[in-house]
């Protein structure tokens, strides 16, 4: 696997691949990698010649510095992580190299990206539209793999893409669950044990059959702090808060169990 940390040799290297003729699939990440992001590598290595990652923590997307800062960085093992699944090129831009200038032009959207996660991290779609803007100009893959537990991020890509006539594919991926339920996430290294525990609640009332009012008020009473809970386009989304940390979920209405 092949290192990249610069966005002139990235160029470079893409310029090649194409020459080449040979088709790119690309899974932009933050690192932190778990089983779940290993499915979308898996399916672009499936269906492209070439696999490429990219490792970024884009602080633009973090509203609040805290969670910037203690946001998990496993580079070693996410680097032997990423051999395995034979990923061909990693890209590993520093923030400077991404953002030389300096976050003066952004991708906006609105109101999708006002609500929702929105609602709750101002400003954090326009860091993430921009910044796949920005992998996307640079690495133009044929696809590129987004999961499905960023929901709304996965509609917002989607059409962003769309609205900008870009030629890649972005392809939609689905989420991958710990046995008991909880949506694999970076986040979740930070819930305690106890805590930890307790995250598996949540899927499990989000698939319920209650009402949205009623799976607010059974989360609340068990503990976590309910940011939104909200049935749209057929699922059910929501995001709660344990302990420090912030879990988002979204089920499909069709996975919603028929009996309490
Ligand atoms: O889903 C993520 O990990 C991030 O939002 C993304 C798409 C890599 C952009 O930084």
């Amino acid at each position: 696997m092949e290192i990249i940390t610069a966005t002139a040799e990235i160029g470079d290297r893409i310029r090649e691949i194409r020459a080449q003729g040979r088709t790119i699939g690309f899974v932009p990440t933050m690192g932190a990698l778990h089983p779940g992001h290993l499915s979308l590598v898996e399916k672009a290595r499936a269906d492209n010649d070439i696999v490429i990652v990219s490792i970024f923590v884009n602080p633009t997307q973090f509203n609040d510095n805290g969670d910037l800062e203690h946001y998990p960085r496993t580079f070693e093992s996410d680097r032997s992580l990423l051999e395995e699944a034979q990923t061909d090129i990693l890209f590993f831009p520093e923030a400077g190299e991404l953002y030389h200038d300096e976050f003066r032009f952004k991708v906006t959207e609105s109101p999708l990206s006002e609500e929702l996660e929105g609602a709750h991290r101002p400003g954090h779609f326009d860091g993430v539209l921009t910044v796949v803007m920005k992998l996307l100009s640079l690495i133009r893959p044929d696809r590129a793999y987004f999961g499905e537990k960023d929901w709304q991020q996965f509609l917002l890509i989607r059409d962003m893409a769309a609205a900008f006539f870009l030629e890649t594919e972005i392809v939609p991926c689905s989420l991958v669950r710990e046995p008991d339920g909880l949506a694999m996430s970076s986040r979740n290294a930070h819930l305690s044990v106890e805590e930890r525990q307790r995250a598996a609640f949540f899927p499990k009332v989000l698939r319920s059959c209650d009402t949205t009012d009623k799976k607010r008020r059974v989360l609340e009473d068990a503990g976590f702090e309910v940011d939104y809970l909200e049935e749209r386009d057929g699922r059910t989304l929501g995001a709660v808060v344990l302990g420090s940390v912030r879990l988002i979920d979204n089920v499909r209405l069709s996975e919603t169990e028929t009996s309490p």
